[in-house]
């Protein structure tokens, strides 16, 4: 297995499915979105960049907030749901293995970037494009697998930063990066962020009734996501 994730847009072919599982779905709806827009914070008249955006859940609940949304995701079918789920966002299909040279510097309040950090092949060049187009005083939440998860189902060595292909419960061939929580917490350093919180985050309290067995483990156990909010280190 060659160690790249590479620009293949793997989502794009169950776009739509994606949409219908992460909707309401359990770990989606119910467990990363509460963390995320926790460590948002109030979004009125603020701008966000949604970074890989997806099918536009986060954009219509951001805009829904007053935020003016700006979405990006490298699969053009992700780009035209948001379009139609979000109408009042701008959204451009781009690839994270490039610069985002149609945006300025400091041009966003908040940038999120959820559930996709492990798929980007140089994540240190994309979070500094990320934080060269977040003001100096602004935000960026991120979420990813918990490493400890991903160490106790893929075993190996939990140091290891590898990546992996896995065929997903509904069919959906995904290639993805392994990395421990140190590696990630020293790629944001590298790209000149500061961190500022880290939620483990448990489900909701609603999502007990969806699905009481996954609620009781991710209550008690590290195996889901992960939040963490940085900010743009002053001093670099
Ligand atoms: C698990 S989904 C998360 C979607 C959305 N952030 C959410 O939480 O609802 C991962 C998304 O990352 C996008 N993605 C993966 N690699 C990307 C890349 N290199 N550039 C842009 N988008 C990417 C995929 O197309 C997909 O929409």
């Amino acid at each position: 297995m060659t160690d790249v994730v590479g620009s293949h847009p793997q989502y794009d072919e169950f776009a739509d499915e994606f949409l219908d599982h992460a909707a309401d779905g359990f770990h989606n709806a119910h467990y990363d979105r509460p963390a995320c827009l926790s460590l948002l914070g109030e979004m009125a008249g603020r701008s966000v960049l949604d970074v890989a955006c997806g099918p536009g859940l986060y954009a219509a609940e951001l805009v829904a907030r007053g935020a003016r949304v700006i979405g990006l995701d490298h699969s053009p079918r992700m780009i035209e749901l948001c379009r139609e789920r979000a109408p009042a966002g701008e959204f451009h299909v781009h690839d994270l293995g490039d610069r985002l040279d149609w945006l300025p510097d400091g041009a966003v309040d908040r940038v999120l970037f959820a559930l996709a950090l492990e798929y980007v092949d140089d994540r240190v060049a994309a979070l500094r494009e990320l934080r060269r187009v977040l003001r100096p005083d602004g935000a960026l939440v991120l979420s990813r697998s918990h490493p400890t998860g991903d160490w106790l189902r893929q075993g190996g060595s939990y140091f290891d930063v590898r990546v992996i292909e896995e065929v997903w419960s509904r069919g959906w061939r995904v290639r993805y990066w392994l990395a421990p929580l140190e590696r990630t917490c020293e790629e944001l350093h590298e790209a000149g962020f500061l961190l500022e919180r880290l939620l483990e985050p448990r489900p909701a309290p609603e999502a007990a009734r969806l699905d009481p067995d996954r609620y009781a483990s991710l209550s008690r156990e590290p195996t889901g996501f992960l939040a963490i909010r940085a900010i743009p280190d002053p001093r670099r």
